[in-house]
């Protein structure tokens, strides 16, 4: 079925991406209603706060109406299969959004929907979270291209979209990730060859973050991960973001987290609440993006 869907942020080119950004960034009345009267199914199998509430009010100033269904009420492949709770959703909404465990659960709805699927977070990626972060950067580095952006920490579902959307938009990129935490080497190559200004991967965050003009970092454990925390706090105790960290950064840098946050375990409160920190912005970027991905897969232009 010829769908646009986003899964990854590498379903757009860096074109798509320039005229999400665009969307997302008008003034709501120039995007006109193009989901009025339509609705959009909004599923959750993982807890959200920023990306359910940004969503919905989203196709609410679209002129659309968000329908919330917890993961367990539709039972992906237990109460019915993927594909037929797919099948049928695409009968009511005009898009499907998911945050899914597994990233192969959204590629089976691609397959069969007749609508566009929305990733709203897999173990894989977080598309939505990347459009809110490189348009956060753009307001406050302006033109992106050449400017140097540093990764600290867990080389994550947000990570990777991250990087992705900063490779499209010609960014130096720096990981700073524990050994067995990075990109793998084919990841690596796949982000030189988006567009990425140059990519680096060093086992520490202070290499990462030195000259960097954002530094972004997430939890050391992520939804699913719960049963290796232990481990996992002993692996990344070196990879707070403090302010020394911050130190080697550019002067003006600004520090971004996509949230929920752990103050004093992969962020320090003084950074994460200090003058240098955007990440209040950035979340509420999230519903400026999610406009403007509804606005760009409903085909609007302006
Ligand atoms: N950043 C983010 O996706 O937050 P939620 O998990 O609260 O949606
Ligand atoms: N990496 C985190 C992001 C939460 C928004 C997780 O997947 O839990």
């Amino acid at each position: 079925m010829n769908v646009r869907h986003f899964l990854d942020v590498t379903d757009l080119s860096a074109r798509d991406l320039h005229t999400v950004l665009t969307l997302a960034q008008a003034d709501i009345s120039k995007l006109g209603r193009p989901l009025a009267d339509k609705g959009v199914a909004l599923i959750f199998e993982k807890p959200s706060n920023r990306t359910r509430h940004s969503m919905e009010m989203a196709v609410v100033q679209l002129g659309g109406h968000p329908i919330f269904t917890r993961g367990e009420e539709v039972g992906f492949d237990e109460r019915e299969t993927v594909e037929d709770v797919t099948r049928i959703m695409a009968g009511y909404h005009q898009v499907i959004a998911a945050r899914v465990f597994a990233h192969s659960v959204l590629q089976r709805m691609a397959k069969v929907s007749s609508v566009p699927i929305i990733n709203m977070l897999s173990e894989q990626s977080h598309p939505l979270q990347a459009i809110a972060d490189v348009l956060t950067m753009r307001q406050e580095l302006g033109n992106l291209n050449k400017k140097t952006v540093a990764w600290v920490g867990d080389y994550n579902n947000v990570a990777r979209s991250l990087v992705e959307a900063c490779a499209l938009e010609g960014m130096h990129i720096r990981l700073g990730c524990p050994k067995g935490y990075g990109a793998r080497d084919a990841e690596l190559n796949h982000i030189s060859k988006l567009g990425a200004a140059s990519v680096e991967q060093h086992s520490s965050a202070q290499i990462a973050a030195s000259g960097a003009h954002a530094v972004h970092t997430d939890v050391f454990v992520s939804m699913g991960q719960e049963a290796e925390t232990a481990k996992r706090m002993i692996d990344f105790a070196n990879f707070r973001v403090d302010a020394s960290v911050m130190a080697v950064a550019d002067r003006a840098a600004i520090f971004m987290h996509c949230l929920p946050a752990h103050r004093e375990v992969e962020v320090t409160a003084e950074v994460i609440d200090g003058a240098q920190s955007r990440v209040v912005l950035q979340a509420h970027n999230r519903m400026h993006a999610a406009r403007g991905v509804l606005a760009y897969l409903m085909g609007v232009t302006i």
